[in-house]
């Protein structure tokens, strides 16, 4: 099977056929995941929330990033893996920025970077984009400014903030990201943005009219995330099959019950002989 490309996104919003995006953040899950068909893994920074129990993405390093940027470039054989670039590490200088986007592509080996921002990025994109680093936009809620933003809230909610999604989404297509994802915005409002622009939009609770569609892995397993927000659709309680497993486990050890006779070595017969000798 030939592993997914940016042009291969892009054509498949002039087809008319939707992108399935999933997270991952390490080698096994990646692995299933790419298995599965998924057209997109993003390496979130969510990754802060649901692997390392902070409580939001602020905490997350670049450091984080790229080690697990690392084990799933290394499961993904067919699957295009976008890496997000995390809190602060592209508003400084731009030079600083294309390093980190460089650093996730080289050591990382992302085959793309997500940026949360609008037309205020439009620069930074045309510098990744022009030094070979592909850049997927992300706009609406933007889960980096939780403390500017108050909250997780719906975005694009008036008429004002809806045309500022539009320009925004513009503006990073015309500096050449290959697509967008929009977070928690009217089914409507991501409806037009997605009809206006020329890239593939990728929705998180933005609605069945977008181009594709992205959750986070740990929401949709129910894989000890405590996050069940409105357009989350669970499709599986991982959570509790590893918790009763592992339950079981601990009994079966208590009580001897495990390890059985299949799962012992056995002495040969000459040597138990001789043993207490
Ligand atoms: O970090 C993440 O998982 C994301 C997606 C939810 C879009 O940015
Ligand atoms: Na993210």
């Amino acid at each position: 099977t030939q592993p997914i490309t940016t042009t291969e996104l892009k054509k498949r919003k002039q087809q008319k056929q939707p992108v399935a995006v999933l997270t991952a953040y390490d080698y096994p899950t990646a692995k299933i995941v790419d298995a599965a068909g998924v057209d997109v893994i993003l390496v979130g920074d969510s990754l802060g929330m649901v692997v390392l129990g902070y409580e939001s993405t602020v905490p997350v390093t670049m450091e984080d990033m790229l080690h697990h940027a690392k084990a799933v470039t290394r499961a993904a054989k067919r699957a295009l893996v976008v890496v997000d670039m995390p809190f602060l590490s592209y508003h400084g200088s731009l030079d600083d920025a294309v390093k980190n986007a460089g650093r996730l592509m080289q050591e990382g080996l992302a085959k793309a970077v997500k940026l949360e921002g609008g037309a205020e990025l439009a620069p930074l994109v045309q510098r990744l984009t022009q030094a070979g680093i592909p850049v997927m936009g992300h706009i609406g809620l933007t889960p980096q400014s939780v403390h500017q933003l108050g909250g997780y809230k719906v975005q694009g909610k008036d008429r004002e903030q809806a045309q500022k999604l539009l320009t925004d989404a513009q503006a990073l297509a015309d500096a050449g990201a290959f697509a967008i994802v929009l977070e928690c915005v009217p089914q409507e409002v991501a409806q037009m943005v997605t009809d206006r622009i020329e890239i593939p939009t990728i929705g998180i609770g933005a609605g069945a009219g977008c181009d594709g569609q992205v959750l986070v892995l740990h929401d949709i397993l129910q894989f000890a995330s405590s996050l069940s927000p409105k357009f989350v659709k669970q499709y599986a309680s991982i959570g509790s099959m590893i918790e009763q497993a592992v339950a079981q486990y601990v009994n079966e050890v208590r009580t001897r019950a495990f390890p059985a006779d299949e799962h012992v070595f056995h002495a040969s017969e000459e040597t138990i002989a001789q043993l207490y000798g």
